[in-house]
């Protein structure tokens, strides 16, 4: 999916999910929820534990190549307190893949236990995975499931259409029905996801988004923000520091003056691609 996705909200689409999801989970085992690290609760859908009921719910904060990793540890700690277990994954290298499986084979052992004492030996634990659009849930499950991707035959009596995927004899992993929305109502989510490309641009002010950012990033991360743009006089107002990104980079428009939408988009950009170091936006509360 590409980077810069053109997310819309369509609450149509939502409540079928939502059904979808609803029909499903009476024969799963545990949801594996796929949160980006780097913003673990934007990149949620707020409506999904209501929908998973007490089902075991595992936490995956990927791309933590891209995340602080003193924050990730601090939102496993978080998620454990609440009652998730909560593994730090990196879809592209593979990264905590392996911890992913043997937590579910730990959480499900007593269902497995059950399983051969029902002389249902072999039937393999199923694992739903949900997230927003690119938090890497494909990533995910292209990992997981390796190039071969073996699918399973759909279950009778479950929504058409639902993908099945076979990781090993004791696991099978179904791919979310539908297509699962954040909250975009808050202000904040929506900034979020802009800020890490799950949203796109186009429907955004740019100049306004990268002006924000690199005020979040003075704040949390100003050594870093230093470091690399070789600046240590940084003013309190926002559009100022954004005018002394541009100089520094020698983006200039005719006249002079400084290109700040130029420096908003590579400031976005670098963000994005992870060159100003590895930063996370949403911090739990302590
Ligand atoms: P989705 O199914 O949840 O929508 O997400 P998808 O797997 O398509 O991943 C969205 C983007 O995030 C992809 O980048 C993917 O490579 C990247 N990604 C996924 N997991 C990780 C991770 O753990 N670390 C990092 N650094 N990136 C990750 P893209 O730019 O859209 O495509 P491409 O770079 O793969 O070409």
């Amino acid at each position: 999916m590409s980077n810069t996705q053109n997310i819309q909200w369509f609450p149509g689409h939502m409540a079928k999910t939502k059904r979808q999801i609803s029909e499903t989970i009476r024969i799963i085992d545990a949801v594996v929820e796929i949160v980006d690290a780097r913003i673990p609760i934007s990149s949620r859908n707020p409506d999904l534990m209501g929908i998973i009921g007490n089902k075991p719910h595992i936490i995956l904060l990927n791309k933590s190549d891209m995340a602080d990793p003193a924050v990730t540890n601090k939102w496993i700690k978080y998620f454990n307190d609440m009652g998730n277990l909560a593994i730090a994954v990196d879809c592209k290298t593979g990264k905590g893949i392996n911890d992913f499986k043997n937590t579910v084979k730990s959480v499900l052992s007593e269902k497995l236990k059950t399983n051969r004492e029902k002389g249902l030996i072999g039937k393999p634990l199923r694992v739903m995975a949900v997230g927003i659009p690119n938090v890497g849930k494909s990533s995910f499950i292209n990992k997981l499931v390796g190039n071969t991707r073996a699918k399973v035959e759909n279950r009778p009596g479950v929504t058409r259409g639902n993908q099945w995927f076979s990781v090993d004899k004791e696991l099978e992993l179904l791919d979310t029905p539908g297509v699962l929305w954040p909250k975009f109502d808050d202000e904040t989510v929506g900034e979020h996801l802009a800020f890490t490309g799950a949203v796109t641009d186009r429907i955004l002010d740019t100049e306004l988004l990268g002006m924000r950012l690199l005020e979040i990033l003075i704040e949390n991360y100003k050594q870093m923000i230093e470091e690399r743009f070789n600046i240590t006089d940084f003013s309190i107002e926002p559009y100022e520091n954004l005018c002394l990104l541009a100089k520094k980079r020698g983006m200039m428009i005719r006249g002079g003056e400084p290109d700040t939408e130029r420096a908003a988009n590579m400031l976005l950009e670098e963000f994005r691609n992870c060159k100003l170091g590895r930063i996370t936006l949403e911090v739990p509360n302590a």
